[in-house]
């Protein structure tokens, strides 16, 4: 064993492996001097089939006397009763190879040969664990690095992730409330603000990452979406989502109810309208060739008073009968529906999507629209914030799911070698993204548009970054397509289940971990990172306004206002903050 980087000698060897199956190794321990050294966590080579080949693996598990609890299906229990009673149980994550071919001291994930019975295990630590450490640095190229954080394990070895990686196959943060998710998207925001041209928009359904928006060492743009109380606001920081940019579905589902007996009615005459309206702004434009192919989902600009003067002409229409005038086709049977857009129409909450300020409805809208969300800022911020937190959540998903939809569609249109990648980072996911039995007609509509990306994302430059504290609750279809998970402490089993399944077998031993994880620390689990061990993540410089609260030390400090309160009271009447303004 010359060559290889490590030195294996007899004071780091642990034992034998007496046990092997597809994703552990039980290794009976000889060295009881050691004993007392191994934990959790710990990294262990096992020598291979081959001389220039070691296999890595991570201890699970550490017994004295507890035989019956490692017993595996394959060995007999008299088999372990001649065995000493120090046992390990570890997973097999990797290979390393001190030669293979023209190269030297590579580390890859994955076991192609398993380890022998009798193989002889070796606790990678002090020099050894230096020195593998620095070869999983370089197997990250110089410019793809992401730094987030120090192994638990051996706080001297930066935990480096693949930015390329990660934000290529889309990737999940998940982890209980108060477990450092926010902290942990900020941390990596920080990381991707240092790039030239970083391009990430963040749904941000607290308004808690505002701080990085704010001051001289800002690192990201800030924009809210128009709440009630901004209606009259010259602020270009607000976003306005112009009904005309919602398809017919999209529409639909927020004003159509299926089980009224006339809802297929409402919905034909709403599609017959819609594209008429259209019609006459494309004709507005002189542009042939929008006219000439655009459909009833193209977002152009209509007026939405027209549309509901049309479907009034309908209810109330009349037409020729034998006997005189009798009641036109859809007398009466639109009535509802009328009801239910001019209800929204009208209420403040739903402006910024009904009744926007008069320029969003000008046909080059879309355009600076599109630049502010997707090209660099005038301060070259790249990083976007959009505060969701007075979108009232019954359409919070038409909201996201829109909104995710236009920015994908523009890129799907956009040519081949002139696309620059992006990133949504989708933060509270489960109110938007639900698990499809438990989703509403809204819902719904937001989750196709979400899946669409899942699916086919990657191959235009769009990638999804999850966030969610409830994993159970989040649309599986989007977790299954993640390839890269950053788990933080999950205290719920089903959660913990969830992302068990949503690993491969072989790291399942690696999750039993995650109920008992510190604030801050995180598993990474996926591709971007070769070592799948506890990271403790970095504190990023500007900190996300927490939402933790400490209940009794504020009982003891400050007494609550009523003049607070009476500002309170204005602004939910106002449905906007507006003492603040
Ligand atoms: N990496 C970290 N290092 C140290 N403390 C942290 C770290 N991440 C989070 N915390 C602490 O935990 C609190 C909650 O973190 P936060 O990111 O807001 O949790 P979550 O978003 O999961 O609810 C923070 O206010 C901070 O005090
Ligand atoms: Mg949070």
């Amino acid at each position: 064993m010359e060559k290889t980087i490590f030195n294996l000698t007899s004071d780091n060897k642990v034992g034998r492996v007496i046990g092997v199956d597809t994703s552990n190794i039980i290794v009976n321990v000889d060295n009881s001097e050691i004993m007392t050294k191994l934990s959790i966590g710990h990294i262990m080579a096992v020598k291979g089939n081959f001389e220039h080949e070691l296999l890595i693996c991570l201890i699970e598990k550490v017994t004295r006397s507890q035989l019956d609890m490692l017993v595996m299906d394959e060995i007999e229990e008299e088999d372990m009763e001649t065995s000493t009673n120090d046992l390990i149980r570890a997973t097999l994550i990797g290979t390393f190879k001190s030669v293979d071919g023209t190269k030297r001291n590579l580390f890859k994930r994955g076991v192609n040969l398993f380890p022998n019975v009798d193989s002889e295990c070796y606790l990678v630590n002090g020099e050894n664990l230096q020195r593998f450490m620095n070869i999983l640095d370089n197997e990250v190229k110089k410019s793809q690095k992401l730094i987030v954080g120090n192994f638990a394990n051996d706080t001297n070895s930066q935990a480096i992730l693949d930015g390329d990686k990660l934000f290529q196959r889309h990737a999940s943060v998940l982890g209980s409330t108060g477990s450092g998710k926010s902290w942990c998207v900020a941390t990596i925001l920080e990381k991707a603000s240092e790039l030239r041209y970083p391009n990430i928009i963040v749904f941000d359904m607290h308004g808690e990452y505002a701080s990085l928006t704010k001051g001289e060492s800002k690192i990201a743009k800030g924009f809210k979406i128009a709440g009630a109380g901004d209606l009259d606001s010259e602020d270009t920081n607000l976003i306005y989502l112009p009904f005309w940019m919602l398809n017919r579905e999209e529409i639909l589902s927020t004003i159509l109810d299926r089980s009224d007996s006339n809802a297929p009615n409402q919905a034909s005459r709403f599609t017959a309208h819609l594209k008429t309206l259209k019609m006459t702004s494309v004709e507005d434009q002189n542009d042939e060739s929008v006219k000439r192919s655009f459909t009833v989902d193209s977002p152009i600009p209509y007026s939405i008073l027209d549309l509901i003067a049309l479907l009034k002409e309908d209810d109330i229409g009349m037409k020729q009968g034998a006997k005189g005038m009798v009641k036109g086709d859809w007398n009466g049977k639109l009535t509802r529906f009328i009801s239910r857009l001019e209800t929204k129409v009208e209420d403040k909450r739903y402006a910024f999507l009904y009744n926007p300020r008069e320029e969003c409805n000008n046909y080059n809208w879309l355009n600076t629209f599109i630049s502010k969300l997707l090209s660099m800022n005038e301060d070259s911020k790249g990083i976007k914030i959009i505060d969701f937190s007075e979108v009232p959540s019954d359409i919070l998903p038409v909201v996201t799911g829109t909104l995710a939809r236009i920015l994908y569609d523009v890129q799907f249109w956009m040519k081949n070698d002139k696309r620059t990648p992006f990133t949504l980072l989708c933060d509270e996911a489960h109110l938007y993204l639900p698990v499809k039995d438990n989703a509403d007609s809204v819902q719904k509509q937001a989750l196709y548009n979400f899946e669409r990306i899942a699916k086919e994302g990657r191959k235009y430059g769009v990638s999804l970054f999850v966030v969610s504290q409830r994993p159970s609750d989040v649309s599986r279809t989007i977790l299954s397509q993640c390839n890269n998970f950053v788990v933080l402490r999950l205290t719920n089993d089903r959660d913990q289940n969830v992302v068990k399944n949503l690993v491969p077998d072989s790291l399942k031993g690696v999750t039993d971990c995650l109920p008992i994880l510190d604030v801050g620390e995180a598993l990474i689990l996926g591709d971007a990172i070769l070592l799948p061990n506890r990271i403790k993540l970095k504190e990023p410089k500007l900190k996300p306004e927490s939402n933790t609260v400490d209940f009794w030390s504020k009982w003891n400090e400050i007494e609550p206002e009523q003049a607070e309160l009476v500002k309170a009271i204005r602004n939910m009447r106002a449905q906007s903050r507006i003492d603040s303004k």
